[in-house]
This record gives C-alpha cells, sequence and structure tokens, in this order.
C-alpha cells in the first residue's frame, strides 16, 4: 500500500506541539507495518536547514493569490525516517524563520491562506503523480485545517486515492474570508454549505471534513466531545451528519523516544523495575537546570511540573491561580515550561520573581528541558479545558510523573483517578487546587505513591494498536 502522509510540521525537523510528535511517529509506525509511506511537509527555512542532502524531483506550477508559484519539488532522506521526505520548496512563501504559522510578533503570517492552499495544490499534484515519478498513492492522509484543501483537491481527480483527514484540533479551524477564497481562484463548488462556505467565511478545516473519505480525530471521547455545542466550535451539526465517517483513534506515543530507560537527554536512566535513585537524580538535574543552588535540599517536597503550549486550552491560567494558595498551605515546588500567549507568559515570571525558590519557570521551547521536567517532576499539571488527546500525560505515566488532568477528550481516555494519575471535573481553580491536594497527599504516602507510579509506567501507549487501527481504516477504503 502507498501511503502520501501530508502535514505542516513533523518532528524533530519542525514542531509546535503534538502534531508534529504524531506526524513523525504514526507514519513511521506504518512504515513498519510494511506501508510505503512519503510524508509531504512546506520547506520552511529551519527545516530545510535541517536537512543534509536534497535531490530535485521536478517543478510545479501552482496557483496562488493573485500569481502562479513555481515551486520546486524535493526528497530528503533523514536518519530519524526511514522512508523519504518530500519537500514543497517555495521560498516565497515558506523561506521564513521560526514557528511555522506565527510571525516574530507572535500573530499570524498574513498570507496563510495562500501559504497551504499552494501546499495542498502540491499534495494533489503529487497524488496524481504530475511530476510522473512513477508513484501513486492509495491513500492520502491529511491532518489539521493547514491540509484541509487536500482532500478538496483530490476530490476533482477522476480517479483518486482514498482521503483521510485527521483533526487534532478542532479549536484551529483555518477560517478565512470570502476574498480570500475568491483571490486563490478555487473551485466555485466548493463555496457552499455543503463544500467549504462557513457562515459567510472560508474554512479549510471544514473543506477537509467534507471531502474526506473518512474523518478521524485523536481519542474516542473527542470524537463524541466535538459533535456536542460545548466543543464543536459550530461544526458540531456537520460532524453529527458525518458521524458514519467520523471516528476516534488514540494517539500512540513512540516509546524509543519517550523511554526513561534509554532517553539520551536525561542525566540518569530508571525503569519500571527501578525508579530510583534515577527519578531522584533527575529531580536534582531539573533543579538545577533552573538555577537553584542546593537542589537536594529540596528533594523531599513534591515538585509539580508542566510542559505547555501557553493559552487558554491548557488551563494554565488555573494553574497560575491555583499556586499562590498551595504555596502557603502546602511545601509543593512548581517547575514550568512553555511558550505562548505574552499575558501568560509575564504572569509565570512574575510568580517565580515573587517565589524565587519555590516556583520555577522556563519561557521559550526546548526539547531537552521538556525531556527533564517529565523525568524529574513527581507529578505533573495538565487540567486543559479541552484535549483532542495530549502527549504529554501519556509521557507522564511512561515517566512515573503522575498526571494531574481534567476529565476531557484523550485525557479521560488515558488517566484513570487514583489509579495511574488524579482526574478534576470542572475547570476551575478550587477544583484544581482540591485535586493537588490529594494528590499532594498521596506523595507522602510512599507505598500508594509507588503503586501509582508503577501502575503508569506499565501502560502500553505505543503506536502499535493506533496504527493497526489507521491501517484498518486505509484498507476499508481501497476494497469498499
Ligand atoms: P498540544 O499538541 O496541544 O500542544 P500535546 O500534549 O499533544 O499538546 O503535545 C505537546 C507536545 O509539545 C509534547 O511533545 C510537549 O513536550 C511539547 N511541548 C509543548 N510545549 C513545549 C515547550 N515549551 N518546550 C518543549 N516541548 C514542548
Ligand atoms: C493537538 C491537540 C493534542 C493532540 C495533538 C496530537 O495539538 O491539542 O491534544 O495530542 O494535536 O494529535
Amino acid at each position: 500500500m502507498k501511503l502520501l502522509f501530508v502535514a505542516s510540521e513533523a518532528y524533530p525537523l519542525v514542531k509546535t506541539g503534538g502534531l508534529g510528535d504524531v506526524a513523525y511517529s504514526l507514519p513511521v509506525a506504518l512504515h513498519k507495518a510494511e506501508v510505503d509511506v512519503r510524508l509531504l511537509l512546506p520547506g520552511y527555512r529551519d527545516l530545510l536547514r535541517k536537512l543534509r542532502s536534497v535531490r530535485i524531483l521536478g517543478w510545479l506550477e501552482l496557483q496562488g493569490a493573485g500569481q502562479i508559484h513555481t515551486v520546486r519539488m524535493l526528497e530528503s532522506q533523514h536518519p530519524d525516517y526511514p522512508f523519504p521526505l518530500w519537500i514543497v520548496d517555495c521560498p516565497a512563501l515558506f523561506d521564513r524563520p521560526g514557528n511555522p504559522y506565527l510571525q516574530p510578533n507572535g500573530y499570524d503570517w498574513a498570507d496563510n491562506v495562500e501559504r497551504y492552499t499552494v501546499f495542498a495544490r502540491a499534495a494533489a499534484e503529487l497524488a496524481r503523480d504530475a511530476l510522473q515519478l512513477d508513484w501513486t498513492p492509495d491513500v492520502v492522509h491529511a491532518h489539521d485545517w493547514q491540509t484541509g484543501l487536500v482532500p478538496a483537491f483530490l476530490d476533482m481527480l477522476p480517479q483518486r486515492p482514498q482521503r483521510i483527514f485527521t483533526i487534532h484540533n478542532l479549536a484551529y479551524g483555518g477560517h478565512f474570508s470570502q476574498a480570500d477564497f475568491t483571490s486563490l481562484h478555487l473551485p466555485s463548488y466548493w463555496w457552499s454549505a455543503e463544500g467549504a462556505e462557513f457562515y459567510g467565511g472560508f474554512s479549510m478545516l471544514k473543506a477537509g471534513i467534507v471531502y474526506s473519505d473518512a474523518v478521524t480525530t485523536v481519542s474516542p471521547t473527542y470524537a463524541r466531545e466535538i459533535c456536542t455545542p460545548a466543543f464543536g466550535y459550530g461544526m458540531d451539526g456537520l460532524l453529527q451528519s458525518r458521524s458514519y465517517k467520523l471516528r476516534g483513534i488514540l494517539n500512540g506515543i513512540d516509546n524509543d523516544i519517550w523511554n526513561p530507560a534509554t532517553d539520551a537527554y536525561l542525566p540518569a536512566h530508571y525503569s519500571v523495575e527501578q525508579v530510583q535513585p534515577g527519578k531522584s537524580l533527575n529531580k536534582a538535574a531539573l533543579l538545577r537546570r533552573f538555577g537553584v543552588q542546593d537542589p537536594d535540599s529540596h528533594l523531599p517536597f513534591p515538585l509539580l511540573g508542566m510542559v505547555s503550549r501557553l493559552v487558554e486550552q491548557k488551563g494554565v491560567d488555573l494553574v497560575i491561580n491555583a499556586i499562590p494558595d498551595l504555596l502557603a498551605t502546602t511545601d509543593a515546588r512548581f517547575a514550568l515550561i512553555g511558550a505562548g500567549h505574552g499575558y501568560f507568559e509575564q504572569r509565570l515570571r512574575d510568580l517565580a520573581a515573587q517565589h524565587p525558590n519555590r516556583v520555577f519557570v522556563f519561557i521559550g521551547y526546548d526539547e531537552q528541558f521538556a525531556h527533564l521536567l517529565e523525568a524529574g517532576a513527581d507529578m505533573f499539571l495538565m487540567p486543559s479545558r479541552f484535549e483532542p488527546c495530549g502527549l504529554n500525560q501519556m509521557y507522564s505515566l511512561r515517566y512515573g510523573t503522575p498526571p494531574i488532568v481534567l476529565h476531557t477528550g484523550g485525557l479521560a481516555d488515558t488517566v484513570t483517578d487514583g489509579v495511574d494519575g488524579f482526574v478534576l471535573h470542572e475547570p476551575i481553580t478550587s477544583a484544581l487546587k482540591g485535586t493537588i491536594l490529594r494528590a499532594i497527599d498521596c506523595f507522602y504516602q510512599p507505598a500508594l505513591w509507588q503503586q501509582l507510579q508503577t501502575t503508569g509506567m506499565k501502560h502500553a501507549f505505543g503506536w502499535d494498536n493506533s496504527a493497526t487501527e489507521y491501517l484498518a481504516l486505509y484498507n476499508k477504503g481501497a476494497t469498499a
């Protein structure tokens, strides 16, 4: 089976969140299951710099907004990938530094609509083998709004591959204007309630939902939630009407990259057979990394960690509001890593400045630091208001760092209160504080705590089951 996997980010080349992890580990798992994969990515500046050698596959002339782009298609091998990467090299659209979606000032690139339309056109051209590479995919699997137009462009092919569209986060809809739609010379039949039109605007995510053969999202609970007004962002009715082709497949985690027994980012290794002293050594190293002079003096006290995009989704405000009281009433310390909204970044910096011995904050994106925090913290905070799947709670379970989560989406599907972590039921500060107090109470009962840690560490959250489910979905289309 030939699979063209289309994503706007993929670890370790470009990553802003869990999508990047999944766009790496899912195709790698599918490759192990003998699928013939090509991963298609945009040629961002930082991504191209990470590739050692590239081969030109050919050129495509692709319609943008008011101009035709001459796009160079590249193929590259990367040591972390067991199959070829295909890159859409269009400097006018992608030769920019940093975050793929945002300008340095934190705002979206004004031409994102054009950037990801051209990217999707390239995917559709490759899917019909326009470059005559003698490789025509049976399945095209696209992810999130940035690739929502891929199934739509494929709709126009007489002989089209099976089109799978995965929603990683419905909150990001790729919403643009009718003027954008017109400027991109998109097929007029898409402009309808049964197409890409959404409340008078243009939604790339909606196009992905409408024009795909199957829609998946990243956990069974989130698949149900998005069919309700509370989680549907206005698309709940549409999703309900497409429930025959919608399903939730829980993400896996990459057990090679996220393994405390071998993790190259950790100064000390440990496993479910022997958690200590490895875990404590990582705790000391984590505190040292935050600039703490005498880390050993902090070791007896619970260290609560968080690694997160600093956005409302993640409940960072709940954490920020809970911390002062918890500092007053417990011995807890807090270690927080994140980047995102300037407002949250500043509030975290302020907290750290007010409590330099108990609140440690790093603002920025740092893969190594994130691994060290998963290993070094005693508990992991993830009170997300909604969470399509969430990978960090699964990393935490694997690292013996019981997660504290809200009962929603993938968090509800992966964490069980009092068994491997702690679950709150309302996204309010008092509920979070109460749950953290329960967790701290448990932390001070070593036998109970070890039981909780080892239960979590034994979970099998690898990709095998999920990859098998995707494969069944791909095969279903092939035989339909
Ligand atoms: P989301 O995709 O919504 O951000 P996930 O839990 O699925 O949430 O995945 C987040 C991924 O991004 C994890 O691999 C996490 O470690 C990583 N991550 C998030 N913020 C940072 C950061 N500031 N530094 C390093 N890694 C981060
Ligand atoms: C999104 C979601 C997150 C999910 C990730 C990978 O970023 O917010 O819950 O784990 O995609 O699917």
